[in-house]
């Protein structure tokens, strides 16, 4: 370009250039790399290519933006303005021509990949590049001189739109094709899906606005949906379900061993799954107040077995070793296969499974949360009933699951619960007195707070749920009253009358129960529960430490639900989590679904994960000898073999030691 050509700076990515004079403002961008949408060719209809000149001196740049920069706004902006409205000081990049120096903003809502903001400070931001896109195309109409069908004309309407060569079209929108381009008058907007071999896979007479796509994440016992804008990157409704499989047993080995024990069971267990899922899209549509239809693209994360189910495999290899999956790839389908029926040509994405133990969830948790990206080394824990948990940094990725069993859930815990309205979540234990105060979903105060009762009216107080039984054992270990084996001592050793004997074992009653409530105990079973559902979660652990020749990772991450209301101190007095600073432990939240909506929101990041996964380094947790040895140690409070030194100097842990053995056990010196 000449010296004196017009120099345009587009902001925020401060690209520049020169260009001729006349040049539109939309080819300038493309000429010049810049981000900036366009979904009607050009046409002055969708508005996506909106940018805002920058009129008056610009020091920092060294020029001055002039009023007459750009071109006047032509009749096409006029037209869209008393449509549709064009805000103040707006113009149609694809209409405005550059006549003199100009800076330029390009909006947010006019950049093709936009950021999609993350709630989480440390995590990484999403750049929108869906599969799926809408384009607005003329399409030439028939020609006795020339015959062509009428979807050739329109593929070579959106080949010259798009420049893809290789496009074509789902073949179950032929039939409606010709009166969709008729009633459009030859104007149509097709959704085209470009993860894979382009396809049409939506066509609507006219300009038309809105597709969505939903995330799902089908856990073992709850189905979570997020209804995405594909346009806009927001969750516009969120819906969950209880499993409707989870009346064929709460675990996914009892599901396996339903297919293995009754013929037709695995496609009775694919069919429930199947409901269950209409049945969330049909409430996140309802929801969301939009079209079924508008729904082209849907992403799925699960476990292996779920998995299995999902695509209508049978999971009986998985239910013995060597747990051989059918296929861990990822899997690029129609929605209509998987008994979906969303819209003719709403396609399907599988993430790919890590392993035979390892889904596509702990995958999901991975694109989430990039442990392949991550200059420290970082431990990522999903925990739920089957720990999934990733060991790395960019130099590789190490991973494993280990059978926590339910226990965290408080299942197996005389007065676990799911948490609800009405379980207790936190627990505080004087050291002194080994007198408890607690706090119970639904209320904001603790039981020593005036007014506790009353606020409890309503949602009761009926049990611990997860986070509660890890607190409340947690805090009995650094109060005293269990000992590092996980025995509750007497109320003669402990100094406490809440220790109490039931049977050959002491009880801890966190609450004395009333009229309306029941009387709450820990047992000395609830503790063995947990310390088994622990040392599974920490041996896991410990074997990818092992394997990566380190005694503890720089940080931990604890996804999922319960991470997101576990307590990082807590969990670390009982040994969960390896010995790291407690300002190192972080919770990400449903990392699972998070994943599952990266997927959703950009493509590229589908072919990344299946990259990560191949190069993943699996560890079959069953098959490795020292995994017993970890396993054994990791029963103790915290642990028999790793010394917690970092834990220890925060927190006091005392030692006594109760029991049948009696020798060693010693009475607690209380202070006055
Ligand atoms: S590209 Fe659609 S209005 Fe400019």
């Amino acid at each position: 370009m000449a010296e004196a050509d017009p120099l345009v700076i587009f902001t925020p990515s401060g690209k520049r250039g020169r260009v001729a004079p006349g040049t539109k403002v939309l080819d300038a961008a493309r000429r010049l790399g810049v981000d900036l949408d366009s979904v009607c060719g050009r046409r002055g209809i969708c508005s996506k290519c909106q940018v805002a000149p920058s009129i008056g001196a610009h020091p920092k740049h060294g020029i001055t933006v002039t009023a007459d920069a750009l071109s006047p706004a032509n009749e096409v902006e006029h037209r869209y303005d008393r449509v549709r409205g064009l805000k103040p000081g707006r113009r149609l990049g694809c209409q405005a021509e550059i006549r003199g120096d100009v800076v330029i903003d390009v909006p947010p809502e006019s950049q093709v990949h936009r950021q999609v903001v993350r709630k989480r400070a440390e995590a990484h931001e999403i750049v929108l590049d869906p599969a799926v896109k809408l384009h607005y195309v003329e399409v030439a109409e028939p020609d006795l001189d020339a015959p062509s069908g009428d979807l050739e004309r329109l593929l070579e309407a959106l080949r010259a739109e798009m420049g893809l060569d290789a496009l074509g079209m789902d073949f179950a929108l032929l039939p409606g094709l010709q009166k969709v381009l008729r009633r459009g008058g030859w104007k149509v907007t097709a959704a085209v899906h470009t993860d894979g071999v382009p396809e049409v896979i939506a066509l609507w007479p006219g300009y038309h606005e809105g597709v969505y796509g939903i995330a799902v994440d089908i856990g073992s016992t709850t189905i979570a949906g997020h209804l995405t804008d594909l346009v806009s990157g927001a969750v516009v409704a969120s819906s969950g379900l209880m499993n409707p499989q989870i009346r064929y047993g709460e675990d996914v080995m009892s599901r396996v061993s339903h297919t293995m024990m009754n013929p037709g069971g695995a496609a009775e267990l694919t069919d429930s799954l199947r409901v269950g899922l209409t049945a969330l899209v049909a409430d996140l549509v309802e929801e969301a107040g939009i079209e079924r239809s508008a729904i082209l693209d849907t992403v799925f994360v699960m476990n292996p077995v779920m998995h299995h189910l999902f695509l209508g495999l049978d999971p009986v290899e998985l239910g013995q070793a060597p747990f051989a999956l059918a296929s861990g790839a990822a899997q690029r389908l129609h929605a209509r296969e998987l008994g979906l029926d969303i819209a003719p040509g709403t396609r399907a994405y599988v993430l790919p499974l890590i392993a035979g133990h390892v889904g596509a969830d702990a995958a999901a948790v991975a694109l989430s949360e990039q442990p392949h990206g991550s200059d420290d080394l970082v431990l990522v824990v999903d925990v739920g009933t089957n720990a999934e948990i990733l060991l790395g940094d960019r130099s590789g990725v190490l991973a494993c699951s280990s059978p926590t069993g339910p226990a965290f859930e408080g299942a197996q815990i005389s007065a676990g619960q799911r948490a609800a309205p009405g379980a207790i979540e936190r627990v505080k234990i004087d050291p002194v007195t080994g007198e408890p105060r607690f706090r119970v979903i639904g209320s904001e105060l603790w039981s020593d707070d005036p007014g506790f009762a009353e606020a409890i009216a309503g949602t009761g107080l009926t049990g611990i749920c997860g986070s509660g039984i890890i607190e409340v054992v947690a805090e009995m270990r650094m109060a005293g009253i269990v000992d590092a084996k996980g025995l509750i001592g007497t109320a003669e050793e402990t100094g406490t009358p809440r220790c109490v004997a039931e049977g050959r074992t002491q009880s801890y009653v966190l609450w004395q129960g009333d009229d309306t409530t029941p009387r709450i105990t820990v047992t000395n079973n609830d503790i063995r529960a947990i310390q088994m559902a622990k040392a599974a979660l920490y041996a896991g652990a410990r074997l990818l430490m092992d394997k990566r020749g380190v005694d503890a990772p720089d940080r931990v991450v604890l996804a999922g639900a319960f991470g997101a209301h576990i307590s990082p101190r807590h969990a670390m007095v009982l040994g969960m989590i390896p010995d790291v600073p407690l300002d190192k432990v972080t919770s990400a939240g449903n990392a699972a679904g998070t994943g599952a909506r990266i997927a959703l929101l950009n493509k590229a990041a589908r072919t990344e994960i299946e990259r990560v996964v191949r190069e993943i380094d699996k560890v079959e947790t069953a098959v490795e000898p020292r995994f017993q040895e970890h396993f054994v140690a990791a029963t103790a409070l915290p642990n028999s073999a790793d010394p917690f030194a970092r834990l220890r100097a925060v927190v006091p842990l005392p030692e006594p030691s109760f029991g049948k053995a009696g020798d060693g056990a010693r009475r607690r010196r209380r202070r006055p």
